[in-house]
């Protein structure tokens, strides 16, 4: 029932004078397969969360990509705040009942815990958080992808804070130039957060040598080496680590704070030029360019191709502005055609080596039981004796 919910902070959680940036994102059903939410689910998280943020929250902004809806929230609570992450559950959980009174496909769908308690961390919703003191001027993006995992970032990232091919900050502005420290975590690991810190320049080979496999190493975050200020966080989640089997794709958000000591918004952009291949697309098991596409844009060609938003913003106090779009600059359309074509051009080669996802990451799918069920049709052939001399 609207209104009869009231989330309170608890002892011990007082305000922090730090601003928390929190993405906290789920997948709570969509309009024709897992395209994207409708209108009305979209206005009911909207709703709910007016009616039920006060006290909580300095600020909030709505938006979906392909089937994922997104709530990023300023507040004074600090990453992990029990009350927040509290907050975007019961959010969520009412916006499945709507889903459901729509027949939308896979409503709740990234609910995969029943009962709350105390973080959405491993519960399913992905989630990216910072904390920092507001700068005079506070650029960020917020991005979010569809039909793709949490290592679809490590080319962007690595191009955008440590290549200056890419980058000319990094060689051109004083507060770049001492380099970024890179925090990777190893996202195959289940039994707890396994992470090693490397720094660019100096470790760059070392960083490759893991960036380069994105099912298993994963940027989490990204530091300044001059001011120690976080300058990215990314949402590291794996759905199958969590439930054991395939339940749709860890699509996943990040945020960039950007200009002064970090990047300029156009090297972190420039990197998606690219298109690179990532894991993804069809049941998340097929590698597909990643497209960049305009916000709350939905999915198509082969339920993909693996789609990423991007929202930039400025804010005073936790307070945002709109939101403005960069990749709507017709710039992007060429790289949109591209991106298309070297999607059609994977397609060609169907379910054949490269254009499926290794043994590792399918382990999670039916195919496992189709290979078990084989296994006893495999004979071993005699031997044939060589002729005796
Ligand atoms: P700053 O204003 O952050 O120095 O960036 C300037 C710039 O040239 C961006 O391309
Ligand atoms: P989502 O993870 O976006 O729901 O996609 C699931 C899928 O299998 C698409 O083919
Ligand atoms: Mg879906
Ligand atoms: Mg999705």
């Amino acid at each position: 029932m609207p209104g009869c919910f009231a989330i309170h902070l608890g002892a011990g959680q007082e305000e922090h004078v730090k601003i928390t940036l929190s993405v906290i994102k789920a997948d709570i059903g969509s309009v024709g397969g897992h395209i994207r939410p409708s209108q009305a689910l979209l206005q009911s998280v909207r709703s709910w969360l007016d009616e039920h943020r006060d006290g909580l929250l300095l600020d909030c902004a709505i938006s979906s990509t392909g089937d994922d809806i997104a709530l990023l929230m300023t507040h004074r609570h600090g990453a992990g705040a029990e009350a927040v992450h509290h907050l975007a559950w019961e959010c969520f959980r009412e916006g499945t009942r709507v889903a459901k009174s729509q027949g939308l496909y896979g409503a709740g769908q990234d609910l995969l815990k029943d009962a709350f308690s105390g973080n959405v961390r491993g519960m399913g919703p992905a989630v990216a958080e910072m904390e920092f003191e507001e700068r005079p001027g506070e650029p960020f993006l917020f991005f979010a992808a569809d039909k793709t995992d949490p290592g679809a970032y490590n080319l962007p990232l690595y191009l955008a804070f440590a290549d200056p091919m890419n980058t000319p900050g990094l060689i051109l502005s004083p507060g770049l130039s001492r380099g970024f420290r890179f925090v990777v975590m190893d996202v195959s690991h289940t039994e707890g957060d396994r992470v090693i810190e490397l720094n660019a320049p100096e470790d760059l080979y070392d960083l490759a040598a893991l960036l380069r496999d994105g099912e298993r190493f994963v940027v989490e975050s990204i530091w300044s080496r001059e001011t120690g200020e976080q300058a990215v966080v990314v949402s590291t989640s794996r759905l199958h680590n969590i439930s054991g089997k395939y339940t749709g794709k860890d699509d996943p958000v990040m945020l960039v704070r950007v200009q002064k000591d970090f990047p300029a918004t156009g090297e972190i952009l420039a990197p998606y030029a690219l298109g690179p291949y990532v894991a993804g697309s069809m049941r998340g098991s097929h590698q597909m360019p990643l497209m960049p596409v305009p916000l709350q844009s939905g999915i198509s060609y082969f339920d993909g191709p693996p789609s990423v938003t991007c929202a930039a913003y400025a804010m005073h106090e936790g307070r945002f502005t709109e939101a403005v779009d960069p990749f709507a600059n017709p710039f992007w359309d060429t790289v949109r055609n591209t991106v298309a074509e070297k999607a059609i051009s994977m397609r060609r080669q169907g379910f054949f080596g490269a254009a499926m996802l290794p043994m590792s990451e399918l382990e999670y799918t039916g195919i496992v039981e189709k290979l078990k069920a084989l296994e006893p049709r495999f004979q071993m052939r005699p031997v044939e004796k060589p002729l005796a001399a």
